[in-house]
């Protein structure tokens, strides 16, 4: 059996989907492996280190394969090309992507969206949401550490002492956590806030103070957080008002599955800032926890310099694709049966709860609740 890594044709997507020394492992398993010609260049990745590894490049991987890795959602004239029954493996945020995911349906692709792996303990290895959490929390840490023109760390020096800066960041989960831990790195003092309740000890574990704020924790299903009401919003708000003020930096990764973003802080808030802060808002591009945030633009509210991320972990792509393609090869290897040959069928098995979860098109059918609602123009 055949596997593709496609070349990623979306505007600004660094990454791609497996790197050479994950090669070996597909192979292992019983696959061989086509690439597209040019689909690691961005990553750095060329095609003869690619060749050099044991696959082979092909204009016609994707047409050929039975199954096509890819980062983000292949283009429809990709899913045309490819043969029925074939496979995908991508992120694919079904809400956004409704078009697309008919058009997987009609070839009769089976479509996995990475972003649907359940969060149970068993699939840790596949979970690419918070593998490149993990990169997105460290690229802000250094995106706020490089735009603000004073020191992160306290330095004493004969020439006297510089005092630390001071960073807080709001939403401590996978991302805020590596956010916190990089800032602490670099010597900053960090305080945090999250609406759950263990993200105070996790917060304290990573070396910052936990912003306490008197208000009730909101834990979600599956250790996620839940939407606030308008009432508890404004209060957080006004609470969190002078730690904003206070601060040098700010970052914020605040989320909500299946939400829009909260929104967390004004640009009221913002407009208190010292001249020369520095707001880095990872949710930018789901609308934002800092408002007038833009994603991919730095804007200027107040004092404040004010960063949107935009595919923040396509700004790291060689250490981005490599977690992502690790959780590729995790989630594959659930799915392979490898014979007593040696060669690879892809067989996924639709009692697991991990490839019931992650599937969206099977068979001719959107197996995914929400989005066939959506298609066939039912309840939300
Ligand atoms: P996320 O990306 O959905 O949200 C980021 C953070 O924002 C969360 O910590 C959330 O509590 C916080 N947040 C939401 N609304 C907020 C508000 N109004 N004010 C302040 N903070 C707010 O979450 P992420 O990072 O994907 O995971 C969150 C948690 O999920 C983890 O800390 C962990 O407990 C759990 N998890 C479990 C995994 C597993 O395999 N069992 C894997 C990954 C995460």
């Amino acid at each position: 059996m055949r596997i593709a890594v496609a070349k990623e044709t979306r505007e600004g997507e660094a990454r791609v989907a497996m790197v050479p020394e994950l090669v070996g492992k597909l192979t292992k398993l019983g696959y061989d492996v086509a690439v597209e010609p040019g689909a690691g260049l961005h990553a750095l990745v060329s095609d003869e280190e690619f060749t050099e590894s044991g696959a082979t490049i092909d204009a016609d991987a994707v047409a050929s394969a039975d199954v096509v890795l890819s980062v983000q959602p292949l283009a429809p004239d990709a899913v045309r090309r490819l043969r029925r029954g074939a496979a995908t493996i991508s992120f694919l945020p079904v809400n956004q992507e409704l078009s697309l995911v008919a058009d997987l349906r009609d070839v009769g692709a089976t479509s996995f969206a990475m972003e649907l792996v359940p969060r149970i303990s068993r699939a840790q290895s596949m979970d690419a949401l918070s593998s490149q959490a993990l990169v997105s929390g460290y690229r802000c840490a250094i995106v706020a550490a490089g735009m603000l023109r004073r020191f992160f760390p306290l330095n004493m020096t004969a020439a006297g002492t510089v005092q630390p800066a001071d960073v807080v960041v709001l939403g401590a989960g996978v991302a805020g956590l590596q956010a916190i831990a990089t800032a602490k790195r670099l010597g900053a003092v960090v305080r945090a806030y999250d609406v759950r309740a263990a993200a105070a000890e996790e917060i304290r574990s990573m070396g910052a103070k936990s912003i306490d704020l008197d208000l009730d924790t909101l834990e979600g299903a599956g250790g996620y957080a839940r939407e606030m009401t308008e009432e508890r919003a404004a209060r957080q708000m006004e609470l969190l008002t002078p730690y904003v003020a206070e601060a040098d930096a700010l970052i914020t990764t605040a989320a909500v599955p299946g939400r829009q973003a909260p929104l967390l802080v004004t640009s009221a808030m913002v407009e208190q800032m010292k001249p020369g802060s520095v707001v880095v808002d990872l949710a930018a591009e789901s609308g934002g926890n800092v408002e007038g945030a833009v994603a991919g633009e730095v804007v200027r509210i107040g004092n404040a310099q004010v960063w949107g991320g935009k595919n923040v972990p396509s700004q790291m792509p060689g250490p981005a694709s490599k977690l992502y393609a690790q959780n590729l090869v995790n989630i594959l290897t659930l799915m392979t049966t490898t014979g007593e040959d040696g060669v690879g069928s892809f067989t996924p098995d639709f009692e697991d709860e991990i490839v019931t979860g992650s599937c969206v098109t099977h068979d001719g059918e959107v197996r995914h609740e929400a989005a066939r609602e959506a298609l066939q123009g039912g309840p939300k």
